[in-house]
């Protein structure tokens, strides 16, 4: 496969992939190591809606990341792992070491009775052997749903139930800066709920003392002791399921985005290396945690599929201090740093010395992703990070698209601060209005939606095939409806906007305002909820909620903290919101709907406009909400 190397080139590949997409796909295709050639490349209707690539391909994921690549990069570095602590020693693993190790996973889960199909979870923080777990199901065709290790109880209970797991991979405990965040237990309580899960495999990571629970729970290293190192990957259909990756949804439930081997592997590869222009014997550092699907197609999949040296850092900007990210990007060497606005906009607050007392000349190409970048942070991050020199790559893509959608490529695409800039190859977008109907000129505004299908599209929401219809593929139909805003300015390029759905971008990570309000609803004193984003400085966009209590509450303050916390222990410390509004009732319209623009504006602090509210049941609720603002 030949790489971009020129803006007309880009043009030429662009043209030739909406023109003749199964050619274009075909070529990037023959570059991986197929056991048996695809018979079509692509079928696909998108009012079903139906996309399958590569039809009748055989391939195993495994065998592309990492056997293709032993007779040349065997002592080659596939994995640089930083650890939390920057005391202690940093891994290198080769990929002759990853082979093994994960060999050694897929026999232990072998051993365990896990065969293609099965589900296993994954709850592990950013440590090798969570690359190695994901690997390793994939060897043997098991489907693995990674869990950020992030989520509490509640979301661990939803995410095994709705996939049926029958093994959970895990560690006894993990590290977050100065804390240490007990896993197991919070897995001990899940699983009470969890009928579907057989076994737990622990791996020590923090060495807290845990509770083993006989006849379930097993240590990782005394099972991996007796298995082989060696382990012969599963034939794979190009469209069997790979994956299921749990993304927020506008209503409560999380949605199993199911993602395939064969498009997936194609996909993820092409672009990592189309939009970063990877070269050979870099080192590329994405700062994402593996339980999003920037971890799973930019640490993992993308990255060792094209032979490279990907960093896993298990630690957090701001510890030690917040000179972190800078220090580890100068004790690796890093080349490609890829990270997100919100990390940024934190960064961007410190003393700019903890930039500048290290070497960062290293550094050849920037990314970002997760949620649009303002101008200022772009412009932070392209000075100082980039010394003025390195390409921001900006790219908007979701866990739905398995990989980039819209980027520039590095060093060929012009920049625009804050835009995605252009489609890459075999991506087609349309901006449409709010009757559903396409903007074909330049220089227009609306939702952003696709045409066509790329080979890493989610196939289906995990057991719900017509909830993947109504959510994607109703508002236009025969178009994948993205859910965000989106401009497209007079030279065609594209500004992605932001959500226009119920969901929140929070620090990058994607929550439905649905989510958060039933866990806040759970609280006994609790009659109703409503929850909306608003400006946050650094986690650009916070959670602010309204709250309807039975009584009206005494003691408000400790009221908050109760909310809070249990927000935390249902969700996930993420999901907390920032800040509580006591009301009395809440605007809807004479059909019962909330009119959450009401809402959002005065969450934003601008009340002079609320826009026409006399088709509310109770106008006055508004001006008590907006008495109350906080
Ligand atoms: C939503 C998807 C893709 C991995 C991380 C998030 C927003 C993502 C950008 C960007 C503006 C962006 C969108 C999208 N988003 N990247 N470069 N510029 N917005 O994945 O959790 O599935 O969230 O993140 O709103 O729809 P996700």
């Amino acid at each position: 496969m030949k790489l971009i190397n020129s803006f007309a080139e880009y043009q030429k590949h662009y043209d030739f992939s909406i023109e003749n997409p199964e050619a274009f796909w075909a070529d990037v295709a023959e570059n991986f190591l197929w056991r048996k050639k695809w018979n079509r490349v692509l079928e696909w209707d998108f009012h079903k809606p139906e996309a399958q690539w590569f039809i009748g391909g055989k391939l195993n994921i495994t065998e592309n990341c990492i056997d293709r690549h032993l007779p040349e990069r065997a002592n080659q570095t596939a994995i640089i792992w930083e650890p939390n602590d920057p005391s202690e020693e940093p891994r290198n693993i080769t990929y002759q070491e990853l082979f093994h190790e994960v060999c050694r996973v897929a026999n232990m889960l072998k051993a365990q009775g896990i065969t293609k199909g099965d589900r296993v979870c994954i709850y592990m923080p950013m440590i090798p052997e969570v690359a190695y777990a994901m690997l390793a199901c994939a060897r043997i065709g098991a489907i693995h749903s990674v869990v950020f290790a992030g989520f509490s109880a509640g979301s661990l209970i939803d995410r095994i139930n709705d996939a049926g797991c029958k093994l959970v991979l895990a560690t006894d405990g993990a590290y977050r800066g100065d804390k240490i965040i007990d896993l197991k237990s919070i897995i001990d309580e899940a699983l009470e709920k969890c009928p579907t899960v057989e076994r737990v495999l622990v791996a020590k990571r923090t060495k807290s003392k845990v509770n083993m629970k006989p006849g379930r729970d097993l240590w990782w290293e005394e099972e991996i002791r007796n298995v082989s190192d060696v382990c012969a990957a599963e034939e794979m259909d190009a469209e069997d399921l790979l994956f299921i990756l749990y993304t927020s949804g506008s209503t409560g439930k999380p949605k199993g985005m199911v993602h395939t081997c064969g498009g997936y592997m194609v996909y993820t590869n092409y672009t990592f290396k189309t939009a970063f222009q990877y070269q050979d014997g870099q080192v590329y550092w994405c700062t994402a945690d593996v339980g999003w699907i920037t971890g799973h197609s930019y640490i993992v999949y993308g990255p060792l599929s094209a032979g490279a040296t990907t960093l896993m850092f298990e630690g957090i900007p701001s510890w030690p201090d917040m000179g972190r990210f800078w220090h580890v990007a100068e004790k690796h060497r890093v080349n490609i740093f890829y990270t997100a606005p919100t990390a940024i906009r934190s960064l961007e607050k410190a003393p700019l010395s903890f930039v500048r007392q290290y070497d960062l000349h290293s550094i050849k190409v920037l990314g970002t992703v997760g949620e649009p970048i303002n101008e200022e942070a772009w412009h932070w991050y392209h000075d100082n990070i980039g010394r003025g020199k390195c390409p921001v790559v900006d790219t908007w893509w979701q866990t739905e698209t398995g990989g980039f959608m819209i980027s520039p490529i590095a060093n060929i695409t012009k920049l625009k601060p804050a835009y995605a800039t252009l489609p890459l190859p075999g991506v087609q977008p349309a901006i449409m209005d709010e009757n559903g109907n396409e903007l074909l000129a330049n220089g227009v505004e609306g939702r952003l939606a696709i045409r066509f299908p790329w080979p890493a599209m989610a196939r289906t929401i995990y057991g719900d095939h017509q909830r993947f219809k109504d959510t994607y593929f109703s508002t236009f139909p025969g178009k994948y409806f993205t859910g965000d805003g989106c401009k497209r300015d007079e030279e065609g390029f594209y500004r992605i906007t932001g959500r226009v759905d119920d969901i929140i971008i929070v620090s990058g990570h994607n929550m439905g305002t649905a989510e958060i309000e039933s866990a806040i609803d759970e609280h006994s004193a609790v009659c109703e909820s409503a929850v909306v984003a608003y400006p946050h400085d650094i986690k650009g966009q916070g959670v602010y909620a309204y709250v309807i209590c039975y009584d009206k509450p005494h003691e408000e303050e400790k009221l908050r903290k109760e909310i809070r916390e249990l927000v935390a222990k249902i969700i996930g410390p993420i999901a907390k919101p920032d800040k509580i509004q006591f009301v009395s009732g809440l605007p809807k319209t004479r059909s019962g709907k909330i009119m959450r623009r009401i809402l959002r504006k005065v969450a934003e602090g601008d009340t002079s406009n609320l826009g026409d509210v006399t088709t509310l049941l109770d106008p006055s609720v508004v001006d008590e909400i907006k008495g109350g603002a906080l």
